[in-house]
Parts: C-alpha cells; structure tokens; sequence
C-alpha cells in the first residue's frame, strides 16, 4: 500500500486553471476524500494521481518514488471512472479479467480472481452478462471490481455511487469501506456527497475553484471549518453576520440585529477570525446545538444566548424535527432528535437557546 504526496500540483487547460496549488500528504491505508461542488477540480486531481493527466506544475510521489512521468499503466492504480469507462459489447467476466490479461497472467489466475471479485461486490453470477445488460449500479459494482482484481497499491474512485439509488448508495457505501479496511489500500476518494463523505472518510480535503479549502478529519471540516464556504457545504448552519461589541474574557459578545446579541467563546473562532472590537464577522451555528428553553433536554446551567423565534415551516423526518424560524427577522434553523419532540406549528412562538460554545466565529 503506497502514501501519495502532492507537492504544488496545479493543472491549467489552455487559460482555464482546472487545479491550483495542492500541497497534501495521504498516508498509506489511508482512506482519503476529495469533496467539493461541480467544477472544483476533483477529477481533475484524481486524474493527475492516476496519470492521465501530466500537472503543469507540481510533482506526484507514491511513497518515495516520484511518478510524476510515469505512465498509468506503471503506477498500479485501480481506479473507478466517473461514466465507469466500460467495454459494453463484452461480459462481465471480460471487462473485469481486461487488466489481468494485459498484464498477461495465466488463464486460471485470472478465472480465479476475476471469481474473488466478483464475490467482493456480490455479483457472483453475473459473469456471463453482457455489461448492456446490467442496472447502472451492477455496472458500478463491475467498475469496482475491475478495479480491484489488479491488486492495486492505490484505489482512485470518482463519484462510484453517483447512480444509484438512496438504498443502495448507502449499501455499496459500506460494502467500500468493509473492502477498504480489508483490503487495507490506500485509497482516494472524490465525491460532492458531504454525506458520504463524512461517514467514509479518515480526512477529507474540501476543494472550491481549483484550490484546496480544508484538509481535515471529518469532525475537524465539521466543527472547526475554517472559513464560510467550508462552514455552509458541510451540514446545514446558520451563518449570521455581526459586529463584536464587547469582549470579556472569553465572553465575546457578538450583535447580529438591533434585538440579538450572541455570546460566543472566544476559544472557538477560525484562525482567519481577528477577534477586537468593531470588528465585522460571521457568527455559525449549527441547527442541532439549539435547544428549546423549558424542554426537558434543555440544560439551564449551559449559559447561553435566549432569542424567540416564530415558527415558519417544521418538518418531522421520523428521525428529527426540523424547524425554519425567524429570530428578529434573522432564519434560525433548529433541529430536534427524538420522535417525542413537541410538534410545533407555523406561527408558534418558542424561545431558542443558542449555547455559547456552539458557536463558532468565521472571519
Ligand atoms: N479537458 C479539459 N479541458 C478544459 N477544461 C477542463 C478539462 N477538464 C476539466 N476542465 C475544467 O477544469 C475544472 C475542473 O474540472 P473537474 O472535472 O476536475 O471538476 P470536478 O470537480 O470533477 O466536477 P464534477 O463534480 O462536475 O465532476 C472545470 O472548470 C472544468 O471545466
Ligand atoms: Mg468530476
């Protein structure tokens, strides 16, 4: 199982800058997320690593050994395509023994592990299928499978759930990981899931417009995003803006409406986030750290900012309840666990507690 280290790896396509500066080391065994929205250069990367693409700048090591010129076909990636990259007139079995036989082991090797593949994404019978002849998510389990019968030191998948359903998205989501942590490859992984991304990942590098945002465990992107962009793609927040008005201590007292001041803790702010006062910032939060002042879950010693809110739509998932209230005529969201949460209507008033270390301060 390989590391791979990026060392200023940047990508340009005639003026347009696919990839900008990503400096990152992926340890190996590592199972490492690229996340970002449509555009932000994941494939892009992914294909720099695989070495479908020559960086225009920048070098590529797995462990040691610079591969920043080696062809694809040297590097023992496996790797799953975004559209699979399927041969669709041959089987099943064919398009999973195709990388075994160019690298022209015996016949009964390849029957053999073509079979172990097989079995590892559970289409065991499915040999003999022609792959036009496949749901769109056998034939992302037959990519996947193609990808692993190599032996690869490096797994490279790029969106391999992105056709199927919500049932069995979730499935295959485990099926990778168990393969994963058996297997024990290092593998990189691009996805514009934040859902996926989290429940998968050991860290997750968030990308926008090319360049690299975050690099950080899940909880890290979570609880200490480092600046807005990172802070409302990962999970729901509220973001609203204010003017520090007081500091005292850790007490930061932040004013976010003619009506509202939040206390925040002046420990949990991004290292971007200059902290004086007069200074102009983003005071988030996220809807599941609210609590409904005279619930029983609500904790009276956990100090905090009280504001009162009017119900503006509530929408019971099974799980949770979710609320969209405005706050002096600021959106708060607020989510409640549990199936016994007291439904509430559109136009309730309730009174809101917003825990002083909840919130986290974004320049
Ligand atoms: N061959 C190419 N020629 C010109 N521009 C390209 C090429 N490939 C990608 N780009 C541009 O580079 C940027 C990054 O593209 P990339 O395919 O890496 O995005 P992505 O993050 O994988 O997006 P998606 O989630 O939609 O797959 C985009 O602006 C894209 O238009
Ligand atoms: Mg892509």
């Amino acid at each position: 199982m390989t590391a791979v280290t990026l060392k200023g790896i940047s990508k340009q396509f005639g003026r347009v800058s696919g990839v900008s500066g990503v400096n990152v080391e992926i340890g190996s065994g590592e199972f490492f997320t690229l996340l970002g929205p449509s555009g932000c250069g994941k494939t892009t990367t992914l294909r720099m690593i695989a070495g479908f693409y020559y960086p225009s700048e920048g070098r590529i090591l797995f462990g040691e050994q610079d591969v920043t010129s080696l062809p694809p076909n040297k590097r023992n990636t496996g790797m799953v395509f975004q559209n699979y990259a399927l041969f669709p007139h041959m089987t099943v079995f064919e398009n999973i023994a195709f990388g075994l036989q160019t690298r022209k082991e015996p016949k009964v090797i390849i029957r053999d592990k073509v079979e172990r593949a097989l079995a590892q994404v559970h289409l065991e019978t499915y040999g003999t299928r022609r792959i036009d002849q496949l749901s769109g998510g056998q034939q992302q389990r037959v990519a996947l499978a193609r990808a692993l019968v190599i032996q690869p030191d490096l797994l490279l998948l790029d969106e391999p759930l992105s056709n199927l359903d919500a049932k069995l998205r979730e499935e295959t989501r485990y099926e990778i990981k168990r393969l994963q942590l058996e297997l024990g490859v290092t593998t990189l992984y691009v996805t514009h899931d934040q859902a996926e991304a989290m429940s998968m990942s050991d860290r997750i590098m968030v990308m926008n417009g090319g360049t690299v945002q975050q690099i950080g465990t899940p909880q890290e992107i979570y609880n200490e995003p480092v600046n807005r962009f990172v802070s409302t793609f990962i999970g729901e927040t509220n973001l609203w803006e204010g003017t520090v008005e007081r500091i005292e201590g850790d007490d930061v007292y932040v004013r976010v409406s003619s009506a509202i001041v939040l206390l925040a803790s002046a420990t949990r702010k991004s290292p971007s986030c200059q902290l004086q006062v007069g200074a102009k910032l983003a005071a988030t939060f996220r809807p599941e750290s609210v609590q409904e002042v005279g619930t029983p879950q609500y904790d009276q010693a956990g100090a905090g900012s009280l504001v009162t809110g009017f119900i503006q739509v509530s929408e019971f998932t099974g799980i949770s309840t979710q609320y969209l209230t405005f706050a002096d005529s600021l959106p708060l969201r607020a989510m409640f666990v549990g199936v016994n949460h007291l439904l509430r209507e559109r136009g309730d008033k309730v009174s809101f507690c917003i825990p002083k270390d909840s919130v986290y301060l974004l320049e």
